[in-house]
């Protein structure tokens, strides 16, 4: 397991800033949910800063998808941040937060009337219109409200991003956004410039997740804005480029991130000189990412409980949370490093299969792991969990949610309270 700049090994130990993980398990229990809040911080800072502002106005927007919850959103907001929401739970969670709503951009397709309703009752900055029929929806409701309301045009440029097909976006037969191939999303555009109480401001366009490659994501602008110099012969003048998020973080040994901050910087470069060359006159640039700000300042601490082995060198160990915590290896066989976090001087004996307390033979965190013998009761520690993790927990078997809690300098607090079993049932009818 890799460990980031704020972990230490202290006897054995695992330390985040200067609490134990010994300590965690006897505050909070486990499983839990652990960010290291200065790192989250630094991560942001350090992108914000590095998207230099080139004339244009630049815009690291955080999409909350990756990890929603209120302590986290605060932290994104007193960054600096701007805020991306594709439903009116993530919009509520920005709310309560005291998210400033005009650095708030609605996302999503489908978006319901009620949820349309809602961003424009909170008077949230920007929606990211998907379709026609939703921008119909939108001036039609803004109509009758006598409201207006900034909107830009999530368009599909027909990139290949070069990651799981699960998580890429923009190929020809997305669901997402308006085409570029057959003139849809220039249709698209004409028609929404001239509907009521939309102000069509620009577009936005999101190639998929987990991207190493910055080829794509150059190639991408280089796309959109080529498109958007045509449109402009025709008479179409959009000033707000949004281009999505999806930069890809360090999971495991093969992955090779490529600096953030930097690339954003040359992307800010870049966007500049061209829109200057095709003579677009941008007043706003934005990028989205969600996990490579969170995803690193996360891990998720297990204790191990029955270890059993099987012929052929096949060894389990279970820990009391799985797939419902973690639904990433089930869904994308996504693969994680872990250790013993207990007992790190201890050398490794053998491989080990990570399998959770879920009814489904898939439930196996992690298959091949290098680990100690583990005994009952150690603690396991999962790296590199801090984002779609905790946003996409499943109730299954109705295990109960973890708690999520913050490490910095100043100690530990509890941002997420542990559900309990009253609350698992709370929405259940018990009268007959
Ligand atoms: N903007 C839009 C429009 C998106 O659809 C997404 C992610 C993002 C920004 C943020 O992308 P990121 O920087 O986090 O890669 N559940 C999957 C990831 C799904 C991503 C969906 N959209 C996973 O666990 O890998």
């Amino acid at each position: 397991m890799k460990f980031s700049a704020n972990m230490t090994n202290r006897d054995g130990v695992l330390h985040i800033a200067d609490v134990s993980v010994e300590d965690l398990r006897a505050q909070f229990g486990t499983p839990l949910y652990v960010y290291d809040e200065d790192l989250l911080r630094k991560t942001a800072r350090d992108m914000a800063t590095g998207f230099k502002n080139n004339g244009i106005q630049t815009k690291v927007l955080y999409a909350s998808k990756a990890a929603s919850f209120v302590a986290l959103l605060k932290i994104m907001k007193e960054e600096g941040l701007g805020l991306d929401v594709v439903s009116e739970g993530e919009l509520y969670t920005a709310h309560l937060a005291g998210y400033p709503m005009r650095d708030v951009v609605y996302h999503g397709n489908n978006k319901l009337d009620r949820e349309l309703n809602m961003a424009l009752d909170l008077d949230v900055g920007t929606i990211v219109l998907d379709n026609l029929s939703e921008a119909h929806r939108l001036s039609d409701i803004c109509n009758k409200r006598n409201q207006e309301i900034d909107v830009i045009l999530r368009i599909n440029p027909g990139i290949d991003a070069h990651t799981h097909a699960y998580i890429q976006t923009a190929m020809s037969d997305s669901k997402f956004g308006a085409p570029l191939a057959g003139g849809v999303a220039e249709e698209t555009l004409l028609t929404i410039r001239d509907l009521p109480g939309l102000r069509l401001r620009g577009v936005h366009c999101h190639i998929g997740s987990q991207i190493f490659s910055t080829d794509s994501l150059f190639k991408a602008a280089t796309t959109v804005i080529e498109a958007m110099a045509d449109w402009r012969t025709k008479g179409l003048a959009l000033d707000l480029l949004d281009l999505g998020g999806g930069f890809g973080v360090y999971y495991t040994e093969g992955d090779e991130p490529f600096d953030i901050p930097t690339f954003l910087g040359a992307l800010s470069d870049y966007v500049a000189a061209k829109t200057a060359e095709h003579g677009i006159a941008l007043s706003a640039l934005w990028v989205e990412p969600g996990r490579s700000l969170v995803n690193g300042s996360g891990i998720t601490l297990y204790e191990v409980g029955d270890v059993k082995r099987l012929q052929d060198d096949v060894n389990y160990v279970f820990i009391d949370g799985g797939m419902g915590d973690n639904m990433r290896p089930a869904l994308y066989d996504a693969q994680y490093e872990a250790a013993i976090v207990n007992r790190l001087n201890d050398p490794a004996e053998g491989l080990w299969r990570v399998a959770g307390k879920y009814c489904e033979s898939g439930d196996v965190l992690i298959r091949d792991l290098p680990l100690p013998v583990p005994q009952t009761g150690d603690l396991l520690a999962i790296s590199g969990t801090g984002a779609y993790t905790f946003s996409m927990f499943s109730e299954y078997n109705r295990l109960t949610r973890p708690a999520v809690v913050f490490v910095s300098r100043n100690g530990a607090r509890e941002v997420v309270r542990r559900q309990s079993l009253e609350h698992l049932v709370s929405l259940d009818v018990l009268e007959d």
